[in-house]
């Protein structure tokens, strides 16, 4: 049995969060999802379904959605596009941003309104008047959240304080005179559907560096790479063969470690230690803009 096939059952008293935090962000999020208009989830590019909480949908209920592909700066670009598309066939209002430089992040407000347009004509047919959507920013740990918050908002935002009505200590954040942010952000956890799920996830940083197996890691990084990207080994590793049925991820892994000296004492191919410099190379974006997931594929 390989050591993933525990995944589920990770010692969650080593991952950076613990039950009881999950059900207070839980709770958090329930009593403040009454008071929006709009969620908007953060994903990261790079695992554009791994790192969306299917939960959201029976806790947003009733709300409009907006889905973020954060982080596009180190994702593939074309499966970004694919990205897009499938969810917005799936019903969501999509945006493609780098919270980091502030790329796509000022359209939000006009992907926020798209999605929103129903509520919009609604009230302006019954005449009342147009008050700033509001909107909670929601998504798993290290997703980009803060960042994308304070990129949104900007210098110039100001805090409108608490509302009459409004629960006291709730904060809203004024963008602009169409958007208002809830000012904490929806925490959702990740789910560990499978082995691959908490694979991904922990690839980019969400998960305690600690508990990872960084072999299991590196099979399989190179699978997805053998597949969507073997031009990236090649240039980067050196390695030609690449196809599936005359070579094993294990194998490419060893190759890896001998090029790089990756050595054990009596020249014995250290793997872990290949490992983590294949995981580390994919989160420093040596290998180039890598996204892990593409849609109803198994990779
Ligand atoms: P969170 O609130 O959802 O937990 O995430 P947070 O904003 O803290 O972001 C987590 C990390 O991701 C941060 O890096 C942040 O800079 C980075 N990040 C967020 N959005 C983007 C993006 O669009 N592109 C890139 N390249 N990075 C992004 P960090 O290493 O933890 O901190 P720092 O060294 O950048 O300050």
């Amino acid at each position: 049995m390989s050591k993933t096939d525990n995944l589920k059952g990770y010692d969650r008293s080593n991952i950076n969060w613990y039950p009881g935090h999950m059900a207070k962000a839980k709770r958090m999020m329930q009593d403040n999802i009454k008071l929006i208009d709009v969620v908007v989830e953060i994903l990261d590019a790079r695992i554009p379904l791994s790192s969306k909480n299917p939960d959201i949908d029976e806790l947003a209920k009733g709300k409009y959605r907006v889905l973020l592909l954060n982080k596009s700066d180190m994702a593939d670009p074309e499966k970004t596009a694919i990205w897009k598309k499938y969810y917005e066939d799936k019903g969501f209002f999509v945006s493609i941003v780098n919270s980091k430089t502030g790329a796509g992040v000022k359209a939000t407000t006009e992907v926020i309104q798209k999605a929103c347009q129903e509520k919009i004509e609604r009230d302006r047919k019954k005449g009342i008047l147009a008050r700033p959507l509001r909107a909670m920013i929601a998504g798993i740990p290290n997703s980009g959240k803060s960042t994308f918050i304070n990129a949104f908002a900007g210098k110039a935002c100001t805090k409108t304080g608490n509302k009459p009505g409004v629960t006291i200590g709730k904060q809203w954040i004024r963008i602009n005179k169409d958007v208002e942010l809830l000012d904490t952000p929806g925490i959702l956890w990740p789910k560990f559907e499978d082995q691959r799920t908490g694979l991904h996830i922990a690839f980019i940083g969400s998960i305690n560096d600690d508990i990872l197996f960084p072999e299991d890691m590196a099979y399989e990084l190179i699978k997805i790479l053998m597949k969507e990207y073997p031009a990236v080994l090649k240039e980067r590793y050196g390695i030609e063969e690449t196809e599936e049925d005359s070579v094993s991820p294990v194998e490419v892994l060893e190759t890896i470690g001998r090029k790089r000296g990756c050595l054990k004492k009596g020249a014995e191919i250290d793997l872990l230690k290949t490992s983590k410099l294949l995981i580390d190379d994919f989160r420093t974006l040596k290998l180039g803009r890598i996204t892990l997931e593409v849609p109803d594929s198994q990779n």
